[in-house]
């Protein structure tokens, strides 16, 4: 039999993904009694609250119940890691949009109909809407992560050149497809199940627990599969749960609350949107000897997990270059804004993309080609590798993919090709950008790194599997299917994957940090060898041979030439009491990192992968598309080629979306003015680079034991997206004729057009040039 891992296996939910039949929370058979729950949201940016009237609500005919924080019968503040998040406004509004009031009523139309008739009278409050205006007035949300090695100031200050300059990243909207959604029953005993579209089942029964003033035992909460989560779900996913679960408290009925999207974009966290600040210094060849960046981050009102968030962006500033001297500052910023989450990079695309962004200056400076600058930095294999964090980078590839995709993509030629095209183009200038990544695979909360996982065999040779590990599309149900299946010699339709729940396995962490497969895997594995190896004794006993000698493969346990079917052996072990159950656990070895000394090996190894973007930009309307784009995208040993493939094509897109097209505008007010699909666009299939080629990197297992030596996929290609950014940066500069050009993200046609009439009209120095 060939082996299950390492194969291209379709997701398993795909054939129900395309006929419609998959499940997601609103599509559930609704229990007897349901109600559904609605919010009324603050229009204030910040302002105290002096009263709510709620008795025009409950006067509604079909209303049922209607709550304040004031109803929450436990501790209210829901808080993933600091506390200060209470499930609903308590004293003060904190944002535009902020939930204050929760209504349950018969049907949808109902609960949203009251919900705009809750009357709240507010006294306003000073509010804070920027990035700089949080930084003047030192508003912070937690203290800041500095890294240092050795002396930055110092270093810049004697270096041949020098460039100073700021950076505007924006944010991006999760837009995941299901949006988010809970359903709450009532039990027997004050019990109470959820099923709720969330990344973190464990967490959302925790706070459901806090907030019910119960302990966990009497919360399930269970998650056959969301419809996109890419970090929106890791931590707010909670709140609409509890509110749920409060409600349904209350009524003693099964209460649904399903966000629309308006609601959803507008209640929500997104992105974190950066401003960058960097002093550099380098030599004539663009090599960096000092680099100052101080890194922004914009957490909202709320701290959620915006200190791991800023962290992360700290943690790959570095992008994939050694940096002698450098010091770098991460602010977690308090703004009167929605309170931003986890995204797909976690941060460390916001830190990436700035450094990439210095090099792109530093060699405009210079008059070289980006790439020369690259290379320059690039991290070496065995000297000039080690990280700011001090981390020692053991299998440092990049040279090699830079190598190989410098050739399948015929960067050189291409290049000549495209500066000839601009030469004689007037109107239509292409730009062309190969940028690497680097990105560190395990929660940098060292303790979030563990898994379990639940196997039972039964005596009909048929498998059960349950792990922490929560589906969003991304593959990790079908991936640790395959490990269960490679581990007993079993083919995978004997595997039926069950919904992750927190009644099977205890404890789990949310399904992140691209780690879902690597942990999960781990945990599965180590739950199947256990029941492996007691079944070995049966079948061993059965062919006459010592356990050891047997070999499970091909639905069979085999030895010395003779065989018996895999269930044979099951129905075996039931009959000679023989336990077929097991649960496995596991933790990430080696990794560690001390907060106060910046040092330590936070990641237990790195994924790499590198993509060459080119783009057509038309100079009259900043209009622009992506004519070709190669892609070299390193997932280890594979465990399913093809659900990587669609995760690096998939991220790569989402990068590029979040650089280029999406843009998510707040007012004078911190009334956020793009919260549906017509103002908000996300990349389609149409957007894909006319001519777009993608490779997994072969023959390269991951030097580090992870399971099967695979690495993790889910956020790393979204970095790739950054050189669709810096290929238009490069179609800007050939558009003005200018050596340099500020060109902020998202960079929007507009943007693209401002840009290029603020680079011809720019006389001024480089060292300049940033400061807008
Ligand atoms: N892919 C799909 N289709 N949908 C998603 O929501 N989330 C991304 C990534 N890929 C996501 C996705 C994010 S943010 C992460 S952290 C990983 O998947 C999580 O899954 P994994 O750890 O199993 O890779
Ligand atoms: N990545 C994603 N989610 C997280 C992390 C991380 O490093 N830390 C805490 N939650
Ligand atoms: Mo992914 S941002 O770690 O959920």
């Amino acid at each position: 039999m060939t082996s299950v891992v390492h194969t291209s296996i379709k997701h398993d939910s795909a054939p129900k993904h395309v006929a419609g039949t998959a499940r997601y929370i609103d599509d559930l058979p609704e229990p007897e009694g349901l109600l559904h729950a609605a919010l009324h949201l603050s229009d204030r940016t910040r302002a105290k609250i002096l009263s709510i009237d709620i008795s025009a609500a409950l006067a509604l005919p079909g209303v049922v119940a209607a709550i304040t924080v004031n109803d929450v019968p436990g501790d209210p503040d829901i808080a993933p890691v600091v506390r200060g998040e209470p499930m609903l406004a308590k004293g003060v509004v904190e944002f535009h949009g902020h939930p204050v009031v929760a209504i349950a009523a018969i049907d949808v139309a109902t609960a949203r109909r009251a919900a705009r008739l809750v009357k709240v009278e507010y006294e306003d409050l000073p509010a804070i809407l920027s990035i700089a205006e949080a930084i003047e007035k030192q508003s912070f949300l937690l203290p800041p992560l500095g890294l240092k090695r050795g002396d930055a100031a110092a270093a810049i200050a004697k270096a041949p050149h020098r460039l100073k300059g700021e950076l505007n990243i924006g944010g991006q909207d999760h837009f995941y497809l299901e949006g988010q959604a809970s359903l709450a029953e009532p039990r027997e005993d004050g019990d109470v199940i959820v099923r709720c579209s969330t990344q973190h089942p464990s967490e959302v029964q925790k706070l459901i627990a806090r907030v019910l003033d119960a302990p966990m035992h009497a919360v399930t909460v269970e998650c056959r599969r969301m419809g996109g989560g890419f970090g929106g779900k890791e931590t707010q996913a909670a709140q609409f749960a509890c509110i749920a679960a409060v409600l349904a408290r209350k009524t003693g009925r099964p209460v649904k609350l399903r966000l629309d999207r308006d609601e959803d974009m507008i209640i929500t966290g997104k992105r974190h949107d950066f401003l960058s600040r960097y002093e550099v210094g380098f030599d004539t060849e663009g090599r960096i000897l000092g680099y100052e960046l101080t890194l922004a981050g914009r957490g909202g009102w709320a701290a959620d997990l915006t200190g791991a968030v800023v962290d992360r962006a700290v943690f790959h500033a570095d992008s994939s270059y050694w940096l002698p001297d450098v010091t770098i500052t991460g602010l977690c910023c308090k703004t009167n804004t929605v309170s931003n989450t986890a995204f797909r990079g976690f941060g460390g695309p916001q830190g990436m993309a700035t450094t990439e962004y210095v090099i792109d200056e530093i060699a405009r400076y210079l008059g070289r080609d980006p790439l020369e600058v690259r290379l320059a930095n690039l991290y070496g294999k065995d000297k000039n590798n080690v990280t700011p964090y001090f981390q020692t980078i053991a299998d440092n590839i990049l040279p090699e993919l830079f190598d190989e995709l410098l050739a399948s993509s015929d960067y050189n030629a291409r290049r000549q090709e495209i500066d000839a095209f601009n030469a004689q183009s007037q109107h239509l200038k292409k730009g062309l950008a190969l940028t690497p990544v680097k990105f560190g695979i395990s929660f940098t909360t060292t303790f979030l790194n563990q898994a379990g996982a639940l196997v039972l065999v039964y005596e009909d040779g048929s498998v059960q599997l349950n792990h922490g590990g929560t589906e969003m599309g991304q593959g990790v149900y079908i991936k640790v299917a395959q490990v269960v299946a490679e581990t007993f010699g079993i083919s995978l339709d004997r595997i039926r994957i069950t919904a992750t729940r927190t009644d099977k396995v205890p404890n789990t962490s949310a399904t992140a940090a691209s780690a879902g497969a690597d942990l999960n895997g781990k945990a599965a594995e180590h739950a199947a060898l256990q029941i492996r190896d007691r079944l070995a004794v049966v079948a061993g006993a059965m062919l006459g041979v010592a356990p050891e000698q047997v070999v499970f493969a091909s639905d069979k346990a085999s030895a010395g030439g003779k065989s018996v079917a895999f269930a044979e052996v099951a129905h075996k072990a039931w009959l000679e009491r023989v336990s077929l159950a097991a649960s496995g656990f596991y933790a990430t070895p080696d990794i560690h990192f001390d907060r106060a000394t910046g040092r330590g090996r936070p990641f237990y190894y790195f994924a790499y992968g590198v993509a060459a973007t080119e783009v057509l930009v038309d100079c009259f309307t900043g209009e622009y598309r992506f004519t070709r784009a190669d892609l070299l995208h390193d997932c280890g040993n594979s465990l399913n080629p093809a659900i990587d493939l669609g995760q690096v094509e998939g991220g790569y897109l989402q990068g590029l979306g979040w650089l280029t097209m999406e843009e998510l505008w707040w007012d004078d007010k911190g009334r956020l003015r793009t919260h549906a699909p017509s103002t908000y666009k996300i990349p389609t299939a149409r957007d894909l680079p006319e001519d777009f080629r993608v490779q997994l990197v072969s023959g390269r297992p991951n030097p580090a034991n992870s399971i099967f030596r695979s690495k993790a996929v889910g956020e790393p290609p979204l970095m790739l997206g950054i050189s669709g950014w810096l290929a238009l940066k490069d179609a800007v500069a050939a558009a003005a004729g200018a050596q340099m050009v500020h060109l902020d993200a998202p960079a929007t046609p507009e943007r693209v057009l401002l840009a290029i009439e603020a680079a011809k009209r720019a006389t001024v120095a480089p060292a300049e040039v940033a400061a807008k």
